[in-house]
């Protein structure tokens, strides 16, 4: 099979995860990019990362990198390429533009000449020509200007792979489901359910966590539930590979619904919040696997020997003030500092810098470690969970 390249873009400061996770698929990643990796593999290891990626935004298959150092020049890159190669003349396209310089200042320009290159490229060889179509185009064009190059490629996922289909309700500020997807690897979740780990999210709002958590303890495939991928109208595309895969993904899901499973709960004070998660669970197909109750975390207290190991995750409220994020952080501290003896503790914040130091458990646990992700901060407190060295 021969190597393609890909760029695979991501949530900034996931990207050495996504090249660890895009391995797994059979890419060989080469680089990494702010909010992105360019891998090389075949066509089946994009499709992969179509169908499998929890981390990523878009699957892009690089084609070419013309100069653009003025729009005349970039549309002579463009009007050079095969494009008959990869969109019907009888489809439709679109070109999604990203970047801009001293001669291409806004991307609806860029997009306007790489446009012009594509069409007139069909014209010059017979005359018909696809349409352009904003929404739902056969296939997308994807446009990435860095100083003055352009590279060019097919948006083989054809939207952003964090939808996954299931949360069509959100609540008050939700985690992007690839975020959520990177906190949990980040504190090492998927070998901790392995091992029978339970899970909890003392404050699950629309219950994102907790479900990529049980998709990942399932095996399930975060794409699974897609309709359409970009590919799907590309002239490259190789129906029996993609079917394929899939049909191993259903497999994979089926394998994992049969295993023993983690407990997996989510708690959250706000219960009209909990009938939007309850509503999530269930488009994920996964009710019954995973629970949601009413608790303010200053009332909740876990029956038996729930999460005597396994992982807390914590994504709690950005209050306005001070003194709130204080009382939360006294909250969240006095009932999870006594659970970090024997499970991992995270609590994801998106606080400035100085109120790490105000807040008890982020100050005890970034003085214990702590991971940098963007401006954000994962900060854990745990006994066992242990910082990689990267
Ligand atoms: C940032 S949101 C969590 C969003 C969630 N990760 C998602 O993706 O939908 C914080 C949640 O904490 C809940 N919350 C705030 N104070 C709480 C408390 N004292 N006890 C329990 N839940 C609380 C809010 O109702 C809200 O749903």
């Amino acid at each position: 099979m021969s190597k393609s390249v890909f760029f695979v873009s991501c949530p900034k400061g996931v990207e050495y995860l996504l090249a660890d996770e895009l391995s797994t698929f059979g890419l060989e990643p080469v680089r990494n990019a702010p909010a992105g990796v360019w891998a090389e593999g075949s066509l089946e290891g994009g499709y992969r990362a179509c169908l499998w990626s929890r981390l990523a935004n878009r699957v892009i298959l690089h084609l070419d990198e013309v100069d653009a150092t003025s729009g005349d020049q970039l549309y002579d890159g463009v009007v050079h390429m095969d494009w008959q190669q990869h969109i019907p003349v009888t489809g439709s396209f679109r070109v999604t533009f990203l970047g801009q310089n001293d001669a291409i200042r806004n991307t609806q320009y860029g997009a306007q000449r790489v446009k012009d290159g594509i069409v007139d490229r069909f014209r010059a060889s017979g005359g018909q020509r696809p349409s352009v179509a904003a929404k739902m185009p056969d296939v997308t064009v994807s446009a990435r200007l860095n100083r003055g190059r352009l590279s060019l490629g097919i948006d083989i996922s054809g939207h952003s792979l964090h939808m996954r289909g299931y949360r069509t309700e959100k609540g008050a500020a939700p985690l992007k489901e690839n975020l959520a997807a990177a906190l949990l690897m980040r504190a090492g979740w998927p070998e901790l359910a392995q091992n029978g780990g339970d899970f909890v999210d003392p404050m699950c709002g629309s219950g994102t966590l907790v479900i990529e958590a049980a998709m990942m303890a399932l095996d399930l495939a975060p794409g699974r539930k897609q309709e359409s991928f970009g590919f799907e109208k590309w002239l490259g595309h190789q129906p029996d590979l993609w079917l394929g895969l899939r049909q191993e993904a259903e497999r994979r899901a089926h394998e994992g619904k049969q295993r023993k499973l983690p407990r997996m709960a989510g708690f959250d004070q706000d219960s009209r919040v909990l009938s939007t998660a309850r509503n999530n669970i269930e488009r994920a197909g996964l009710q019954g696997l995973v629970q949601v109750e009413s608790s303010a975390i200053a009332d909740l207290a876990l029956e038996g020997d729930w999460a005597s190991s396994g992982l807390v995750l914590v994504n709690p409220p950005y209050g306005e003030r001070l003194s709130e994020r204080r009382e939360l952080g006294t909250c969240i501290g006095r009932w999870a500092i006594p659970s970090s003896a024997c499970c991992r503790v995270g609590v994801w914040v998106c606080l400035p810098v100085h109120l790490n130091t105000a807040s008890p458990l982020v100050c005890a646990a970034t003085s214990s470690t702590g991971c940098s992700m963007a401006s954000c901060r994962l900060s854990c407190c745990c006994s066992p969970w242990t910082t990689p060295a990267r």
